[in-house]
């Protein structure tokens, strides 16, 4: 959910201050970006060279930069426009208060102003101070704006007392923020199968057939899946890609008969399957246990055919979205559609070898999109990351229909 997510993080002078490292941490670890605005009295709490370094840039404290001689400003409007969420963490009552009113006397504070996008906030104090009238309007007019609070939570406070007003553990407030985008995506509660790369068919225990395959489709789809709320399943082959998403479920295998014993383990409360992998077709017949050695003369390996894990997905079909892939190279339509058929799919994507710039190995591709009532839409050439979305939207208006 927060994979790639611009986080801009506003610390305020509290003593839940420290635990802001690990809130970094944790936002970073989930694959966000993190940038952080502190008030002067927050770097009494916690140091700005040790949140610089874990948010691997630097922290802003105020609207003026000053260094080695030369004077810079913090852009309080760019840095708003840069973020797509913010979180104040911790958010003490004199800042709630602020934010509440519209008082703008620290770049924190501006920033808030500034920013267009939905924001956090996780409120510290202690317990008279959170069940105080005045703290209890701030965080009521705060919600009437749209900003969403992460309540605090209960426990030993700094004071000594013992109640209502510690800012939300960091993993507390990591879940809320990823449960809380993920309501209202289109995939949200739904588990996505897909997949992508090729696949390695051993011939002893040195060599393989295989094919050029990179799995950048089957990764994009399944990133994009993961953005649009659903836990994903992405059996890939032979890669250099990783999935870091937290949604995603990676696992790796070398043949199509572990990629066809993989899907079989995960298909039957698959929502979603897309097949994007491509499947060697044949393996061969006896692998040898050792390294074959040269000779003389040609060498002849028997192949036998690999198992369809599409078709064999089709078959199986009971309330899953099933789409295939379709590389062709001549009568591309009338192919892609008798796959369609053949294979009891619900959608296929065409990409066609003639179209410069589409297939494997390349950062572009050009698909068509055939639906089982063999509607079909055609896209131009579009980067990988496009064509997923695009492909999403398909899916998406079919399975909500
Ligand atoms: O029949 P063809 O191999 O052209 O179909 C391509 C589609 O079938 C792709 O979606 C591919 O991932 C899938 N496939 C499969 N298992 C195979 C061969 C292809 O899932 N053994």
């Amino acid at each position: 959910m927060l994979g790639g997510k611009h986080i801009l993080l506003g610390i305020t002078g509290g003593i839940a201050a420290y635990k802001t490292t690990f809130l970094v941490r944790l936002l970073i670890k989930a694959g966000a970006q993190v940038k952080i605005v502190m008030t002067q009295s927050a770097g009494s709490f916690v140091s700005p060279l040790t949140l610089s370094t874990l948010s691997k840039n630097p922290v802003l404290l105020d609207f003026v930069n000053e260094e080695d001689g030369s004077i810079s400003w913090n852009n309080h409007v760019e840095l708003g426009l840069w973020a797509d969420l913010m979180l104040i963490a911790p958010a003490t009552a004199n800042t709630l208060s602020k934010m509440a009113n519209g008082v703008c006397d620290n770049l924190l504070l501006a920033t808030y102003l500034s920013a267009k996008c939905p924001v956090y906030f996780a409120p510290a104090m202690d317990l008279d101070m959170y069940q105080h009238p005045s703290t209890k309007a701030s965080l009521e007019k705060l919600e009437s704006f749209g900003n969403k609070m992460i309540p605090a939570e209960s426990g030993e406070l700094a004071s000594g007392l013992h109640g209502e007003g510690r800012m939300a553990e960091p993993e507390n407030i990591v879940q809320f923020i990823e449960e809380d985008l993920a309501q209202g995506l289109p995939l949200t509660g739904k588990k996505v199968l897909i997949t992508a790369g090729p696949t390695h068919e051993a011939i002893d225990p040195v060599r393989f057939l295989g094919n050029r395959s990179s799995g950048t489709m089957g990764f994009e789809l399944a990133k994009k899946a993961a953005g649009l709320g659903a836990k994903v399943v992405l059996v890939s082959g032979p890669t250099h890609l990783d999935a870091t998403h937290s949604s995603i479920d990676l696992i790796r295998v070398t043949s199509a008969q572990e990629m066809y014993d993989a899907c079989q383990k995960h298909y039957a409360d698959t929502d979603v399957a897309i097949c994007a992998a491509a499947v060697a077709d044949y393996r061969p017949k006896h692998a040898a246990k050792e390294k074959l050695k040269k000779k003389d003369g040609d060498l002849n390996i028997e192949l036998e055919r690999n198992p369809d894990i599409l078709f064999s997905l089709g078959e199986k079909k009971t309330h899953q979205f099933l789409v295939g892939f379709a590389l062709e190279t001549e009568n591309e339509l009338e192919n892609a559609k008798g796959k369609l058929q053949r294979k009891n799919l619900d959608g296929i994507v065409l990409n066609s070898l003639k179209d410069e710039g589409a297939g494997f190995g390349r950062d572009t591709n050009k698909i068509t999109f055939i639906d089982k009532n063999l509607k079909i839409k055609t896209f131009g050439l579009k980067t990988k990351p496009e064509v997923a979305s695009d492909i999403w939207e398909e899916i998406i208006s079919r399975i909500h229909a």
